[in-house]
C-alpha cells in the first residue's frame, strides 16, 4: 500500500485554494476543540465576502472564532452543540444557534444526516508507512464527520500527535494543506481552596483500581491532586488533560485493573499543553476513539468501578442538575455529562459524581437551590443523579426520598444559604428540618 506516496503530493494545495471549494450555504464541521485548524479557520473567514449562510458546526471553539464576529453574520452562522467562552455572545444575541445532543450521539446525527453535512476541516498528523494520518487530539465527532462528508479538506501538522486507535487514509482526502504550527493549549486551571476541599472529598469516594472519567476545568485537577497514594487507577474518559499525565508518570494511573481496554488510556478528545500532547504522541498504551465508543453508556457499563466526575451551574433540592443554563440562557452544553451518568450506573460499582462550589457569583448565588432557575434545562434527570460534592460534603441521593435527598443537599450547601433552604424544606415536606 505504498502507492499512496505518489497520489500524496497531487493533493497539495494552499490553505486559501483549499477554502475556495466551498460554497455558500454548505454546512461545514469543524476538528473540536485544541484539533481546530486554525489556518483553515482563518482562510475560510477571509474568503468571507465571496460567502453567504455557510454554517460551520462544532462543539467546544477553543480558538478565537472570528466567524462568530457581528460583521460576519450575513456569510456564517455557528451552530454550536456546546456552547464554549468564544461563541457564547453570538448565540446569546441570536447570531447563532445551540442544538442540543448528548455527545455520543452526534457521529450518528452526522452518518444519519439528523445534522446533515457538506465539508469536514481537519487537522491532521503527518502520515505513517502506510499513509494513514492520525487524527490525534480529536477523534470524537471528527472522524465521522471525515467519513461523511462530501468534501474531506485537512492541515497536516506535524505538531498534531500521531495516536492509536482512529486514523484517516491519504487517499480520502480531497485537499491537503501541509503548515506546521502550534496546536492550541488548554493551560492548567488555577486551583483554589474550594476547589481543593472538593478533590478531597470527590477522591474519598475513589479506590484503588477504580477508572475514572474526568470533566474540564479546576475540579477534576483538584481530584487528581489527592490521588498520589492511590494504586492502579485507570482513565476511560471523553477527555483528559495535563493532571493525568503527572499521575501516569508517578505511576499511580496504570489501567492495569480496567476491565476493558486493559493497560489504556482511553478518551475521544484531550485539552492542555504541549506535555499532553508530547505523552500522547506515538504512545502505545493511549487509545483514542471515536465519541460514540468512549461515551456510548452501553460501553461505560461495561467497566467495573467506574468513577464519572462532573459539573454543574446548579442542583434543586430534588436533585435534579441543570449543568448548562444560566436561567434561558445557553452557557454550555450536556456534553458527556448523561452518557457518563447513565454508564456508571449500570456499572459494577459505579459512581456519578456531580462536583461544584456551593456558590457562585462571589457567594452571591447559591448552586444548591430550592427550584432550577425559570427556563434552566434539566442536564442529568433526578432519576439518574447519584452523588452531589460541593466544599461542605457528599449527598448520597440514590435511593433517597425527595424529603431525605433535600435534606442531604441542605447538609452541603453553603452556610449563608442555609436558612432559606430549611424554611423551603419545612414549607414543602410540612416537618421540621432535622441535622
Ligand atoms: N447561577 C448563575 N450563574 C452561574 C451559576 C448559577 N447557578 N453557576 C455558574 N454560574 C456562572 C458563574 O458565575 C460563571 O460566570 P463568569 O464566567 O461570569 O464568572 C460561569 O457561570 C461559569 O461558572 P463556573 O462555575 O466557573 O463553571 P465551570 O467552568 O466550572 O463549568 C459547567 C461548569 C457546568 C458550565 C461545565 O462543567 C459544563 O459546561 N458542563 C457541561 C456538562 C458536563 O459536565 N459535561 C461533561 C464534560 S464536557
Amino acid at each position: 500500500m505504498k502507492d499512496w506516496k505518489n497520489i500524496y503530493p497531487t493533493k497539495f494545495v494552499t490553505a486559501a485554494e483549499a477554502v475556495g471549494h466551498i460554497h455558500s450555504n454548505d454546512k461545514v464541521v469543524f476538528t473540536h476543540a485544541c484539533g481546530e485548524s486554525q489556518c483553515l479557520t482563518n482562510a475560510l473567514v477571509e474568503q468571507a465576502d465571496r460567502l453567504e449562510n455557510v454554517e460551520i458546526i462544532h462543539m467546544v471553539a477553543m480558538g478565537t472564532a472570528p466567524y462568530c464576529q457581528p460583521d460576519m453574520s450575513k456569510h456564517f452562522r455557528h451552530n454550536a452543540v456546546f456552547v464554549g467562552g468564544s461563541t457564547r455572545k453570538a448565540v446569546e444575541e441570536g447570531r447563532a444557534d445551540f442544538t442540543p445532543v448528548f455527545f455520543s450521539e452526534l457521529p450518528n446525527y452526522f452518518r444519519t444526516g439528523l445534522i446533515p453535512i457538506d465539508v469536514a476541516l481537519l487537522q491532521l498528523s503527518v502520515p505513517d508507512e502506510n499513509g494513514n494520518c492520525s487524527f490525534g487530539i480529536s477523534v470524537d465527532y471528527t472522524q465521522s464527520a471525515a467519513e461523511t462528508a462530501k468534501l474531506k479538506i485537512a492541515q497536516i501538522n506535524k505538531n498534531m500527535p500521531y495516536t492509536y486507535g482512529n486514523s484517516i487514509n491519504i487517499k480520502d482526502l480531497d485537499y491537503i494543506v501541509c503548515k506546521d504550527e502550534p496546536l492550541i493549549e488548554l493551560q492548567p486551571p488555577k486551583i483554589g481552596e474550594t476547589e481543593r476541599k472538593i478533590g478531597e472529598y470527590v477522591a474519598s469516594l475513589i479506590e484503588d483500581g477504580y477508572t475514572l472519567q474526568l470533566g474540564i476545568g479546576a475540579i477534576p485537577d483538584a481530584v487528581l491532586s489527592f490521588l498520589g497514594d492511590k494504586k492502579d487507577l485507570g482513565i476511560h474518559s471523553e477527555m483528559f488533560s495535563d493532571g493525568v499525565v503527572d499521575l501516569a508518570n508517578k505511576g499511580v494511573i496504570t489501567n492495569v485493573k480496567k476491565n476493558i481496554d486493559n493497560g489504556k488510556f482511553v478518551a475521544n478528545f484531550l485539552m492542555g499543553t504541549r506535555k499532553l500532547y508530547d505523552f500522547v504522541d506515538h504512545n502505545p498504551d493511549v487509545l483514542m476513539k471515536p465519541v460514540d465508543y468512549t461515551n456510548d453508556p452501553f460501553v461505560v457499563a461495561q467497566i467495573d468501578h467506574i468513577v464519572c466526575i462532573n459539573s454543574a451551574m446548579q442542583v434543586d433540592l430534588m436533585g435534579q442538575v441543570n449543568a448548562e443554563m444560566i436561567g434561558p440562557r445557553q452557557f454550555s452544553g450536556v456534553g458527556g455529562q448523561v452518557d457518563f451518568v447513565r454508564g456508571a450506573a449500570r456499572s459494577k460499582g459505579g459512581k456519578a459524581i456531580i462536583a461544584m462550589p456551593s456558590t457562585t457569583s462571589h457567594g452571591k448565588i447559591s448552586k444548591i437551590c430550592a427550584n432550577l432557575d425559570p427556563g434552566a434545562a434539566v442536564t442529568t434527570s433526578r432519576n439518574d443523579v447519584d452523588y452531589i460534592v460541593t466544599e461542605y460534603g457528599i449527598a448520597a441521593l440514590k435511593g433517597k426520598s425527595l424529603r431525605q435527598r433535600a435534606a442531604a443537599l441542605i447538609k452541603i450547601a453553603h452556610p449563608d444559604f442555609q436558612i432559606g433552604l430549611m424554611q423551603e424544606f419545612e414549607k414543602r415536606f410540612l416537618c421540621r428540618f432535622k441535622e
